[in-house]
């Protein structure tokens, strides 16, 4: 695992982007599984930045995203097929019909999981973006998810509908199931960006990167993948030493 430590959000974001903005330049043709949350914005904001100036295409690129809400879609302000559009794919040049995100609005959600998961396995991800949960999960695999997990429907924590309630008018607005990309899946990735910033996400960090490895805390299995590159700023890695 690298770890790299920058000070602040802004330097988090610039090395995120430029970790993303290398593997487009090296694989015009580059598969990225990309993530949701507030941590990414930075970086996506710098990527589209960069294909403005011209300096980036993602003319090739396909995107994979993690995780969506059950029950919302393109429609719906807080979505993350609209996060997606809002945040990257608009400012991008990017095909829309390149991305590909679970569809929390389909009607039959166990087999929605299944044409994900076939649909993720038929291409080899060059990179993973990650962002982490308080409570250590990845995408929305949340504690005790099984490392072999592929995509599949999930309840969430309290925890994590209170942290993302942020994003809406209401807690009780906030969808309590969402699809998620499983762990096995998330592995499979070539390389793998784990991004987390803050101080509330301190404790989380140390317990994936240097505690135990355990279903308890879902990130901690990215010790066990080759290629793994941790960005945090001083805060999330302040529980490090
Ligand atoms: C959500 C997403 C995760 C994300 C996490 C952290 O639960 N499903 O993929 O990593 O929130 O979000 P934030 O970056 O806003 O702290």
């Amino acid at each position: 695992m690298k770890i790299i430590i920058e000070k602040n959000y802004e330097k988090v974001s610039c090395a995120a982007a430029e970790f993303l903005a290398e593997t487009v330049k090296k694989n015009p043709f580059a598969v990225l599984g990309l993530a949701t949350g507030s941590t990414p914005v930075g970086a996506y904001k710098r990527l589209a930045e960069a294909c403005k100036r011209g300096e980036l295409s993602f003319k090739n690129v396909k995107t994979f995203n993690l995780d969506e809400y059950v029950g919302l879609g393109e429609c719906d302000a807080q979505s993350y097929v609209t996060f997606m559009r809002e945040n990257l794919f608009s400012k991008v040049d990017i095909d829309l019909n390149n991305t590909f995100l679970p569809d929390g609005k389909a009607k039959d959600l166990d087999a929605e999981c299944k044409r994900y998961s076939a649909l993720i396995g038929s291409l080899t991800r060059d990179v993973q973006l990650l962002g982490l949960g308080r409570n250590g999960h990845i995408g929305f695999n949340e504690p005790y998810t099984p490392f072999d997990s592929v995509t599949h429907v999930v309840e969430l924590t309290a925890d994590t509908v209170q942290a993302n309630s942020r994003l809406f008018d209401d807690i009780a607005q906030v969808p309590r199931k969402a699809v998620t990309m499983g762990i096995a899946e998330i592995m499979k990735a070539k390389r793998i960006l784990l991004v987390a910033t803050g101080k509330d996400k301190a404790h989380a960090v140390r317990a994936a990167v240097k505690g135990e490895i355990t279903p308890a805390v879902p990130a901690s299995v990215l010790q066990n993948h080759a290629d793994v590159t941790v960005i945090l700023d001083e805060e999330a890695a302040s529980e490090l030493h």
